[in-house]
Order: C-alpha cells, then structure tokens, then sequence
C-alpha cells in the first residue's frame, strides 16, 4: 500500500495542509487564508480560534481531495510562520488575546525599556543569536501579561499557557483541555528572544527581565521525534505527530540546504533567507540573526544565518487591498512588463520598520524618485525590484560574516513563478537563481523532518535525492547598470529612516 506524509503549513495569510509521497512530490493540497487584524498603524493580529478551525478544515480537505484516508498517512509534520505570539488559558482552551502576529511592532517601548537595562540593542545576541526586537516573541508576551486585564495573575498562578502557531496547532490537536501536549522545537524557540542558542533551554535570566514566568513556556523537544497522536476525531486521528520546524527552517529543510555553505531564499509574505553554518553557531557582526536551523533526534543542532526581511510578497498585497492598483497579485508581472526599468522610482516598504540588516523599528515605508514620467507599470516594477534589493542587502551581510560569497541561490516561495521578478534577482545579485521542481519546499520541510521520525525516509540523503532543479536564470544586467540602481536603491534606504517618536 502506498504511504504518505502530511504537513500542515501555519502561515501569515493562510494555512494548508499538503500531502507528500515518498519521492517528496506534492498529491493533494488544501488551503485557507483567514483574517489580518490591523486595530492600529503597526499593529498586526490574527484569531487564533480561527486559525485553528482552518487547520482542521485544511487537514479533512487534502484528504478528500486525493481520496485518501487516515490510514494511508503515516506522519504527521507541522511548520508554521515564527515569532507569531498565542496566549491562552489552559484550563478553558480560549486565547486571552488575538494572536500578536510577526510584523506587529506595539512592543518598540518595551524593547527600549529592556534595551535600557544595559548592553542596548545587542543585549541578548550571545545568548539568543538576536537583536532586542519587536519582531520576537518574548517582548509580545510581555506586552499582553502587561496590557490584558487579568493575564498577569493568571500567569503566576500557572493557568496561562503560551505557544507560537506550532505550540497552539500542537497543543490543539493532541487533545487540547484534555491532555494536549504543550511543546515546541528549538526552531520556534529560537526566535523568542528567550533560548539559550548553546543549551536550547529557556533562559530563567532574561524570562526574568521581560517577567515572563517560566512555567508558561512549553518543552523544546527536538525537530523530529514523536510529539504525541492527533486526539481528535476526523481527519488525521490517531496520526503521530513527529516534525515541527518553523517555516523558514522548513524550506531550508526542504531545499535540501543540509551541508555548511548551502542557502536558500524564500519568498512569502517577506523575506527569509538561511545560510546553514553546520554545528557551528555564527554571531552576525553585519545584523543577521543566528538561529536553529534543524535538530533532528538526539543528533546536534545545526545552525543558521538567517537574513529576514519583513516586507516583500505582502507588498503586492497591500498594491492589490489598500490602493486597488492591481486586481489580482499575478497582475503585478504583467504591469511590470508594459515597461523597460522602474522609470526612476523606489519603493522602500518599511512597513513593520526595517529588519535585517537594518533592524530600525523607526522607519517607516518611501516612495521615491516620482516624477510626472512615472506609470503604474514603473511603480509595478518598482514593487517587484524592491524584494530583489532587500535580498541583495542580506546576502552582502551573509557573505561579510562568513567569509565565502554565495555562488548560486536557490529560492522557493509563492513568488518564484514570477520570472521578471527571478531575472532581476539574478540581475542585481550577479549569481544564477535555481528553482527547484518542488517550490512547496516549506510544507515539504515539515513532512520530511516528521517522515524522517517515523521511519519513512531513511535518512537525509533521501531529502537530498529527491531533489531536482526546475529552471535557472542567470545574470544578464551590466555592471554600470546594477551597481547604479543598488547605489540608487541604498540612497532610497536612507530617506525611511526617523519616522516615529
Ligand atoms: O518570521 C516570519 C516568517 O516565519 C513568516 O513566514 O511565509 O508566513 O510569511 P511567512
């Protein structure tokens, strides 16, 4: 009988749930956006309830969909979008507060404040590979036990429970109230701004500074190992539940990056791209993060250079919602390609500040460079180029900090199939862009580090196999041409700067 791997993708917009075979191609696919909050400027929340429904409805429906039955799934994988803050109530099950998503950016004042204590912005780096940021999770913690009528107590009396989307999905499906298991991997862990990077246990020091309690954080098992079984009735009952990665170490997993030196850029709703260091921890000195890239079983963590970038495919979005200049996201190419250049106009889309390399909580998004010759094929162009800049900025920083400049990239993401958007990459990186045939490398991820749990791949030479490249663009740009608009680009960079107080 054929066997099959699930994985469930806890995503900023949306969740899926995707169905792998064993030759690590996709057989079925469900998939459910649900609803971006904005109850301020900078603040960004989600419904964790909801989020949890979707997942149950996602997991019933890529079942269907390849008339599959729970018997014909052997594992179970979770990945999710990191960072993204749940607090709930463990006896009742019910959040005390919508989810405080990534990009949200209310705890700037409590990121001084702990900045304040002494050693500023670079306070925790040793210990936690990061930048005292609001794009962690720790401060959003803080913030809801400070803001939420009855958190605090509640806390310290042990009845508050906290997860990212792969703790909420975890916890809820193995039985939630009645039993659900309250764990996490050190992928998740690592971008709370609270683990240790050596130990991959919760730091009781720096928990004591944000005053968080301790007994609110759930277990960091590993990668890949079994969690418990799906509890509930329906869809995927009885399933184990064995690889948990976050989203951007999932389809670093899933792009076969398992060696020191090989890299991956995914475009989502950002950015994100991770170098793997090997068992090596490499503290950024150009503002990358250092975080857990995977750890699978008892084996040693593996680490990462992670380069992440807020604001890239939401930027097509926001073209799309809150100006209405494009009806569908595809529609960004086809206006892109009504023209020959960005026509001399600039999109810096600071939305949520600027993270790496910059992280400035302070900067706010430009438009720049207009003048009355500028179309909105041009600004089209100008979206789509402002993803392929950003990522030009973290891969020099990847290169300053290791030593060894990146000779190709592979690159996975809802955004890959744009090939004006892949040639320009190209363009302005001077490296070949690779493709791979299977860009659901997230998902893929996910499945590979639970199928790896359970016995259903064997090893990572598996992963390694399995993957087979789609297309490559190489670069066409002249030099003159490229080291003009990244210097234009850069100078765009400057004018975001200082824009709260
Ligand atoms: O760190 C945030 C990242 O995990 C979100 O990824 O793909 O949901 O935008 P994505």
């Amino acid at each position: 009988m054929t066997q099959y791997v699930a994985a469930i993708d806890q995503g900023t917009t949306s969740t899926r749930c995707m169905i792998f075979n064993h030759s690590g191609r996709v057989v079925s696919s469900d998939q459910v956006e649900h609803e971006q909050i904005f109850p301020k400027a900078g603040w960004v929340e989600h419904n964790a309830e909801e989020i949890w429904e979707n997942t149950r409805r996602v997991a019933a429906g890529a079942l269907a969909k390849a008339d599959l039955t729970t018997a014909d799934v052997v594992a179970v994988g979770i990945t999710n979008q990191r960072e993204t803050a749940v607090v709930w109530d463990r006896t009742t099950g019910k959040p005390v507060y919508n989810a405080i998503v990534w990009q949200d950016t209310r705890t700037d004042k409590i990121c001084d404040r702990l900045a304040g204590l002494g050693g500023g912005q670079e306070r925790y780096r040793d210990k936690t590979g990061l930048p005292l940021a609001t794009y962690f999770s720790g401060p959003k913690i803080a913030w809801i036990l400070e803001n939420v009528e009855g958190a605090r107590a509640k806390a310290e009396a042990g009845d508050l429970l906290f997860g990212n989307m792969d703790t909420w999905v975890l916890w809820n499906m193995t039985g939630g109230v009645d039993g659900g298991v309250h764990a996490t991997d050190p992928t998740n862990a690592s971008r709370t701004l609270l683990m240790d990077l050596d130990t991959l246990s919760w730091d009781a020091e720096i928990a004591k500074d944000m005053d968080i309690p301790l007994s609110m954080l759930p277990e960091i098992r590993s990668s890949s190992e079994e969690y418990g079984k799906v509890r509930e009735r329906g869809a995927l009952a009885g399933i184990p539940i064995s690889g948990i990665l976050g989203d951007q170490q999932a389809a670093t997993f899933g792009q076969a990056c398992l060696s020191p030196g090989e890299a991956k850029n995914t475009y989502g709703t950002g950015n994100f791209v991770l170098l793997n260091t090997g068992t090596e921890k490499v503290l950024s000195e150009n503002g990358l993060l250092t975080t857990v890239c995977y750890k699978i079983g008892d084996k040693a963590p593996v680490y990462a250079l992670e380069g992440s970038i807020a604001v890239t495919g939401s930027l097509v979005q926001w073209l799309r919602d809150n100006l209405g200049l494009i009806s569908t996201a595809a529609e960004v190419e086809e206006f892109a390609k009504t023209v020959e250049d960005n026509g001399g106009a600039y999109i810096v889309p600071a939305f949520s500040g600027l993270f790496a390399p910059y992280w400035r909580s302070d900067a706010r998004g430009a438009l720049v460079g207009l003048t009355r010759y500028v179309n909105k094929g041009h600004i089209a162009r100008a979206v789509l180029e402002a993803t392929a800049f950003q990522s030009r900025e973290v891969i020099e920083a990847m290169n300053a900090d290791s030593g060894v400049p990146l000779t190709s990239l592979k690159v996975d993401g809802g955004m890959v199939v744009n090939e004006t958007l892949m040639q320009f990459q190209a363009d302005i990186l001077g490296v070949p862009v690779i493709r791979p045939v299977v860009n659901e490398t997230t998902a893929l991820g996910a499945a590979y580090a639970a199928g790896l749990a359970v016995g259903f791949w064997e090893s990572e030479d598996d992963i390694r196999a399995n993957w087979a490249q789609d297309k490559q663009w190489d670069p066409a740009m002249d030099d003159k041409v490229r080291d003009r608009e990244y210097r234009n680009w850069k100078k765009a960079v400057t004018k975001t700067f200082d824009w709260t107080s």
